[in-house]
């Protein structure tokens, strides 16, 4: 005999039902979400090595990194080469500058992966077999340096600042320089510099 509407064994039945339905309808989600969780990529641990190709002074290097290491790091830790200086490692002193694509850039803060396919200049790059670079130059003849470790860093950037156009007046030299800090204070040989070898670079 069918049970009445309201009936115990009808509640009961709902209960079971709309317990079933609900249950029927997790499954899916719980299912859905245990798959993407097993679709989704497993977070890579950042100190394992990347290769990672540098195209330093027109020279290719395959290098093996952490992925977080910097174009400085990259360039004094497993190139050797040195003459790119860190000074505050935060951006702030210009002693680590080179050149990336021909703009000048803190080295410091950029990483080497970023620069991958890029053509990366440093102060090791500029002078030829025979011959100093006209702004290496300018800084002998015109003493702009006292300890030096400033140095690279502010040839470098001199070289871009004149090759920017920026490089017109001693205000000028100083205003696009001033991201390359000297604790020597040698400023007044360091404009005297630029301001030499700016018509040669500029005349290539
Ligand atoms: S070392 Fe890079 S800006 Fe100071
Ligand atoms: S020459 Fe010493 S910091 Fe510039």
């Amino acid at each position: 005999m069918p049970d009445k509407p309201g009936s115990r064994t009808s509640a009961f039945d709902r209960r079971a039902f709309l317990a079933g339905a609900a249950g029927s309808a997790l499954v899916p989600m719980t299912a859905r979400a245990a798959a993407q969780e097993a679709s989704a990529p497993a977070a890579r641990d950042p100190s394992l090595p990347v290769e990672v190709t540098l195209r330093v002074n027109g020279k290719d290097n395959r290098l093996s990194i952490d992925a977080r290491t910097t174009v400085l790091d990259a360039l004094r830790e497993h190139l050797k080469l040195t003459g790119s200086k860190k000074g505050c490692d935060h951006g702030q002193c210009g002693a680590c500058t080179v050149l990336i694509d021909d703009r000048r850039v803190v080295s410091c803060l950029t990483l080497a992966l970023a620069a991958e396919g890029q053509e990366i200049t440093t102060i090791e790059g500029l002078a030829t077999d025979d011959r100093l670079h006209p702004m290496q130059q300018a800084f002998i003849d015109n003493d702009a340096f006292q300890c030096g470790y400033c140095t690279p860093g502010q040839i470098m950037s001199a070289v871009a600042c004149v090759k920017e156009g920026h490089a017109n007046s001693e205000a000028e030299i100083r205003e696009y320089m001033s991201g390359n800090i000297c604790r020597c204070a040698a400023y007044p040989n360091i404009v005297a510099a630029v301001k030499q070898a700016a018509p040669e670079i500029v005349k290539g």
